[in-house]
């Protein structure tokens, strides 16, 4: 298993390298340009060992194959693509700005790939291979971590572009699930790192609907000492927009400012709700009661349930054997 994963990874570095060197040869010109437009500097482009993949059917296929690496396990490890009704086998990444997936200790995992214009898919990744598993990986903790002595908080982005830009605005703590929502996973490996995490989500419906999720997701994580934030961008904009608009500390103080677990929980439960109504704020009672449940035994859980008692004007220990109700109806 060990020696599987050594051969994988060489594979996949010796992949990373040649994109690396597509992206300098004259056939890089329009990804060098895309990078630039986008406001990347070749500093960051190297930190993050982006590249290119040029636009050829069997450019890695020749490249890998003179290094005596065999089809099969190109396509393993999702370098290439064979399709069963053509019999075709050809290079996955074509034409696309390629970003490197490492794990925590810089060993390339998986790629991104991103197109230069608005062609769909926009994105390309790997698929899951021997070494990559999409809801464990997170982009850019192995960059965080080699750009920071120590690392307090850790700020998860959605996306690629989203952690290059805010680096390059020297904000140098930000991760990226990729494409999927943040897991059980993804959140004990940051808490392996550091203390407190602020979930940081684009300003669209998509955005709060996986703020929602990763609520829920990170309630049963929230042992003492830890800390989760939830920071909520304008309408239309990303991290990379924003930072690029705003500046660097303009965006550090959102981060600052983002709400704490315990306000986020109350304020998303009152959301379409009018707290004057008797039946509103049962709902907001249920809602807010039924992700306290999902906290461990602890400080925060007895706070919450103190502060719900308060908001709603209900005795505290009916709170608490409703939940006692709750959890045995449960298991
Ligand atoms: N994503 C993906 N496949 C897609 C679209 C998105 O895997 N077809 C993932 C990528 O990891 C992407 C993230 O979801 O970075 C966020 O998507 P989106 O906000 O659409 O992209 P941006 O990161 O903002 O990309 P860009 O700024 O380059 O448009
Ligand atoms: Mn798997
Ligand atoms: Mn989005
Ligand atoms: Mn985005
Ligand atoms: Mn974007």
């Amino acid at each position: 298993r060990e020696r599987k994963r050594k051969e994988g990874v060489n594979l996949l570095e010796l992949a990373a390298s040649f994109f690396r060197e597509r992206l300098k040869m004259p056939e890089g010109e329009a990804a060098r340009a895309y990078l630039d437009k986008r406001g990347l500097s070749p500093e960051v482009v190297r930190d993050f060992g982006i590249g290119f993949a040029p636009a050829e059917w069997e450019a890695m296929r020749r490249h890998l194959g003179e290094r005596g690496i065999s089809e099969a396990v190109q396509i393993e490890y999702g370098l290439l693509v064979h399709r069963e009704d053509s019999g075709r086998t050809y290079d996955r990444f074509r034409d696309r700005v390629m970003f490197p997936i490492r794990d925590i200790r810089g060993r390339t995992v998986a790629f991104g790939g991103r197109v230069l214009g608005d062609a769909k898919p926009k994105y390309l990744n790997s698929p899951e291979t021997p070494v990559f598993h999409k809801g464990r990986e997170l982009y850019g903790l192995y960059e965080a971590r080699q750009a920071n002595a120590r690392l307090d908080r850790l700020v998860i982005v959605e996306g690629y572009m989203d952690v290059v830009a805010l680096a390059q605005f020297g904000i140098r703590n930000a991760v990226a699930t990729l494409g999927t929502a943040t897991t059980e996973d993804h959140l004990s490996r940051l808490f392996r790192v550091v203390d407190e995490v602020v979930f940081c989500f684009d300003g669209d419906q998509a955005g709060r609907q996986a703020a929602d999720r990763a609520l829920r997701t990170a309630l049963p994580m929230m042992i003492d000492g830890r800390q989760a934030r939830f920071l909520f961008l304008p309408e239309g904009e990303d991290p990379d927009t924003l930072v690029r608009r705003e500046g660097a500390k303009a965006f550090e103080d959102r981060v600052t400012c983002a709400s704490p677990l315990s306000e986020f929980l109350f304020e998303q439960a009152s959301q379409g709700r009018d707290l004057a109504r008797i039946e509103d704020r049962e709902r907001y009672a249920s809602q807010v009661l039924e992700a306290i449940g999902l906290l461990p035994e602890g400080v925060l859980k007895s706070l919450l349930l103190t502060e719900l008692s308060r908001r709603t004007g209900v005795d505290q220990s009916s709170f608490e054997s409703l939940m006692k109700h709750h959890g045995e109806a449960e298991s």
